[in-house]
């Protein structure tokens, strides 16, 4: 029997990206709008929020253990939400293979999880995968109205959605078109985060850089206006922005990056792939020369920039040569950090079905490759760092007593040890690098 009472808390789990994580944040103020509080660490909740991702096939098959788990030894099953692309690419799929599950809710649908716990505890279960973004944004309660704190590092979802079709993405599917949210809302909503308590915003999007809006004069803007209006904001200190596409780069962001003290010296701009044949199969519609003369000139309008990017290995039909290029490109770039992946076949995209799928031992020995290049980059990056004096924004406790973590403008983690406190900006000089991190020593703390 499924539960049939109106759920007293909740817990919401996130997968998969940022905008994930920003998604399952704004469940949590909506559930408590509700009267549904968090279930304390440890304790079982009556309500459970499976937020997940459809990227790669691990991520997605992830789902149906985890709702496994969720069965108690009686036999019965909280209330079961799965949120997320897996919810939007899969949600006949799951109900029909997970009968624990009540609950299926689109990203673009979530606004409505309130209704839908009433129709699910009166006995129904309820799939909403509709996709109407700017719905969902006006319909959900505005940030921290309950009085809750923003972590000194928060997350604002600018844009949504993404029209590239890449062949081997399932992003485009389970978040639809690119929408971008309105400029006064996000004003609005950096406020209220930087009223809570964040020091930093990352603005988030599948494609950020193609956020456009209009200001308050009615100009139309691109992402480095709506940056520079941020970076007015008195107590907001650090500005980032992520995932960056390298066709949507404009001049006006690359000089934002000269230009505004508050955006952070850091670039992630996946690449996926060194070979231009490759890329054109992947359909990116950037060759890897517009991709190196996009950095050099972010480079040139902030020499210290960090860079980051993701890359896919044995994508159908890449050969030991086009995987060549892929480290020919690393080696030219000397990323601070990146993300690799296997290729993934995924449902419903155009790679999954091409010929020269590539077998997953050349796979596996390419990834190793590649990931030793990266690290190799990234310990020296760590290494270069040290030495430097810089502002740390400090995020949580280290692992070790008396211990901080915090991240330096370039991205990295810094550990040090000493009396702050959560959310204090501090000047370090880092003393130490390695692969992971950065040790560091603090010379002042710096007036909130
Ligand atoms: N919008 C961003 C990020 C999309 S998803 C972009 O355009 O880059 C994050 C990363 O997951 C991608 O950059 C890609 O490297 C990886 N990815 C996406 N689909 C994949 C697949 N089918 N198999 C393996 N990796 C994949
Ligand atoms: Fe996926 Fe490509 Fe869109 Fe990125 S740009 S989300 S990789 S389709
Ligand atoms: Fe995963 Fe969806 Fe993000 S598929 S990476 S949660 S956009």
């Amino acid at each position: 029997m499924p539960p049939t009472q109106i759920p007293q808390t909740y817990r919401v789990k996130s997968f998969g990206c940022q905008m994930n994580v920003y998604d399952g944040e704004r469940m949590a103020e909506l559930l408590a709008e509700q009267g549904i509080t968090a279930a304390p660490d440890g304790a079982e909740a009556d309500l459970v929020v499976l937020n997940t991702c459809h990227i790669r096939e691990k991520a997605a098959e992830k789902v149906y253990s985890d709702i496994g788990r969720l069965r108690r030894a009686d036999g019965s099953s909280p209330l079961i939400a799965v949120a997320g692309c897996v919810a939007q690419a899969e949600g006949d799929e799951i109900m029909k293979r997970a009968p624990a599950v009540q609950m299926v809710v689109g990203p673009q649908a979530y606004h409505r999880l309130p209704e839908m716990i009433r129709e699910a505890t009166g006995g129904k279960r309820v799939t909403d995968t509709d996709m109407p973004a700017q719905t969902k944004f006006g319909a959900l309660p505005a940030r921290n109205r309950d009085g809750r704190r923003s972590a000194p590092a928060a997350f604002l979802t600018v844009q949504e959605g993404c029209d590239k079709f890449c062949t081997y993405c399932v992003v485009p599917y389970t978040r639809g078109a690119e929408v971008s949210r309105p400029h006064a809302e996000l004003i609005d909503e950096a406020k209220r985060l930087v009223d809570a308590g964040a020091r930093e915003i990352s603005l988030l999007g599948q494609n950020v850089n193609a956020w456009t809006g209009e200001d308050a004069r009615g100009r139309t803007i691109g992402l480095d206006g709506l940056i520079r209006e941020l970076a007015e904001i008195p107590e907001l200190a650090r500005i980032r922005y992520t995932t960056s596409h390298p066709n949507d780069f404009t001049e006006g962001l690359i000089a934002a990056h000269g230009e505004v003290d508050k955006l952070m010296p850091f670039l992630h701009l996946p690449v996926q792939a060194g070979s231009d044949r490759v890329l054109k199969a992947m359909n990116r519609s950037h060759t890897a020369e517009s991709y190196l003369k996009v950095l050099e000139k972010v480079r040139a309008a902030r020499p210290d920039i960090a860079l980051s990017g993701d890359f896919i290995v044995g994508f159908p039909g890449e050969s030991d040569a086009e995987f060549e290029d892929t480290l020919a490109l690393v080696d030219t770039v000397r990323y601070a950090q990146c993300f690799s992946f296997k290729y993934s076949p995924r449902p419903g995209t155009p790679a999954a079905t091409m010929d020269g799928q590539v077998p997953a031992e050349v796979m596996t020995e390419r990834i190793m490759r590649l990931q030793a290049a990266l690290g190799r980059d990234q310990t020296a990056f760590n290494k270069a760092s040290v030495g430097k004096t810089c502002q740390v924004l400090v995020e949580r406790k280290g692992k070790l007593p008396g211990q901080w973590l915090g991240k330096s403008p370039w991205l990295q983690s810094v550990y040090f040890e000493d009396d702050v406190a959560v959310g204090d900006m501090v000047t370090v000089e880092l003393t130490e690098g390695g692969y992971n991190a950065v040790s560091a020593r603090l010379l002042s703390p710096v007036a909130a």
